[in-house]
Order: structure tokens, then sequence, then C-alpha cells
């Protein structure tokens, strides 16, 4: 009882927070990864890609991962920045196949920060990733010095994205990719506020009006911010739809609600109790890949 009452005090006091970035820090900050499935193996906080036959939203966390690797063209030679990497699953796994050379991740989350730092330690990887906190639209980089400047499923938090892409701009070198992977809607006059759904409404309270647009709005924003060959394209066969299939499975399957953290069972059985609606909202949503150039 007093735990609950917590966790609503506690969701209350985020969505009330008056600035963005830290409303959007306490939203995330409600979530402990370690009450997650027991089953759960990465840390993996995306919507993930759903290849036929997917079974698990680990693989769909990774697989979205290269996939975003595949959109931005990674080399062993590049130095990179991911901002909003959550706790830098991605990271590891670009790093440990030697895809990039190094990377440097900015969060807004201390708590997200931290977890990084601690893997990179456990894994000897601290020489070539630096994990700090900060934020999208304030990059404490110099000009010129990334090879590519990565965000996966973030940059709708953003406050706004079009400052962010200012930013990624003056950060990267001449002829360097800034890519991305970003949930918009497929209209733009859809209110913000349809989504009232539990699980949904992080995208009613940590999505900026301002970044409420459609996909030829976003490659025209990237046009406008200084980049060339913007390319904008939906994946939400691949990631909406593999995420709702998944987790709205689980919700019928007491074996595998056996494997959450008791408390934590309740939250989920709740959150997902009104599917019809969440369909209902995803039904609105895009999903996109995102490319652009710096000249
Ligand atoms: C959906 S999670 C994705 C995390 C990670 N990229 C992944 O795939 O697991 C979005 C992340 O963006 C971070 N974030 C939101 N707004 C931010 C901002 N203005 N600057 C930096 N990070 C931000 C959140 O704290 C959260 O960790």
């Amino acid at each position: 009882m007093l735990n609950k009452a917590r966790t609503i005090g506690k969701a209350l006091h985020a969505v009330t927070t008056p600035n963005p970035d830290t409303r959007v820090r306490r939203l995330y900050e409600l979530a402990d990864p370690e009450k997650q499935f027991a089953h759960r193996t990465t840390r993996y906080i995306n919507i993930g890609y759903w290849k036929d036959g997917t079974e698990d939203p680990d693989r769909a966390g990774e697989d979205l991962a290269l996939k975003l690797a595949d959109v931005a063209g990674f080399d062993p030679s590049h130095t990179v920045l991911d901002v909003g990497f959550g706790y830098g699953e991605q990271d590891f796994t670009w790093l440990r196949a030697n895809r990039i050379h190094q990377v440097h991740g900015l969060e807004v989350s201390p708590r997200h920060v931290e977890g990084a730092r601690a893997q990179a330690e456990s894994e000897g990887l601290q020489d070539r990733a630096d994990f700090r906190v900060g934020s999208a639209t304030d990059l404490p980089f110099p000009d010129g010095m990334f090879d590519r400047v990565v965000a996966l499923d973030s940059p709708m938090h953003f406050n706004p994205r079009s400052t962010f892409f200012k930013e990624a701009l003056r950060v990267l070198k001449p002829g360097g990719v800034l890519a991305a992977i970003d949930t918009i809607p497929l209209s733009a006059d859809t209110p913000r506020g349809t989504f009232g759904s539990p699980r949904l409404t992080l995208y009613r309270y940590s999505v900026p009006d301002a970044n409420w647009y459609d996909r030829r709005t976003y490659a025209r924003q990237l046009l406008d911010a200084g980049f060339t060959d913007p390319d904008v394209t939906s994946i939400r066969d691949r990631t909406w739809e593999g995420w709702y299939h998944y987790w709205t499975s689980l919700v019928d399957d007491p074996e595998a609600l056996r494997e959450l953290h008791p408390g934590a069972a309740q939250e989920f059985i709740k959150e997902w109790s009104d599917r019809e609606r969440i369909r209902q909202e995803i039904d609105l949503l895009d999903f996109v890949t995102v490319y652009a150039r710096k000249p």
C-alpha cells in the first residue's frame, strides 16, 4: 500500500515538473531495470526492431541498434557521439564488434550514466567510452569533433529537436552524418493529448509540441538546420507492430508474469490493461530512421 502511494507520488512529481529535461529524466527514472523481467539480458529501453521470428525484446533492441549502425554507415575509425544513450547497450555492441573506434555519450539521467560507466569499466572499455550527463540541445563538445552523431529512439524528447539538429551540425566534421531512430506522428493533426493509455502516456508528457510533425516536415527541418541529403524512412511495421504483439502476449502469460519483481507485475498488468486503446494510439504513430549529411 505504502509502495503504491510512493509510486503514484513519484509519477505525479515527474509529470508536473516544469523543466522539460528534468521531467523526461524523472519519467525515465520511474522504471528500475533491476525490477524488470528476470529473463531480460540487456537494458535496452527502445521499442525494438522485430524481424520475423524475433521472440524477445533484447534481440529486438539489439537489432534496432544494428539498424541504426547501418543507417549511420559506421567505420572502425569513427569517433561517435550518442545522444540519449540510455544504459549504453548499443554503444557496447558497436565497440565490441569494432564497428566504431570511440564513443562519447550524453544523457539527461545520472542513473543511466552511472550504469553505463560501470559496464564500461567491467568490460575494460573505459578508454573508448566516455559517458556524461548533459542535454541534447547544448552539446558540451567542440566544433567538428565527430564523424557521426547518433540518437537511438530518443530525439522525440529533445527540447526542441531542431536545436539538437543545429548542435549536431556544429559538432560534426564536414561530410559527417547525423543518424537517428525516432518517433513522430503519422499526421501532425493528431493532438498529443490523444495519448492517454498508461503505456503511451509518456508521449503526452515528454514530447515537446515543437517536435510534433510528420516525415516531410522532419526532412525540411534537417535542411533548415543546414544538412543535405535528408532521408526519413518509416520502419513502423517492424517496430510498433512487433512491440505490441510481444508485450500484449506477455500479459496473458502467467508463467512470464511470475518472472516479474513482486509489485512490478501489478503495474505491468495495469499499463497493458486497455490494449484496444494502445492499439488505436500506435496506429497514429510513425517510427522512422533518419539520415542527413553535413556538407
Ligand atoms: C527511449 S530511451 C532510449 C535509450 C537508448 N538509446 C536505448 O535504445 O536503450 C530515451 C533516452 O533519451 C534520454 N533523453 C531524453 N531527453 C534527453 C536530452 N534532452 N538529452 C539527452 N538525453 C535525453 C532519456 O533519459 C532516455 O534514456
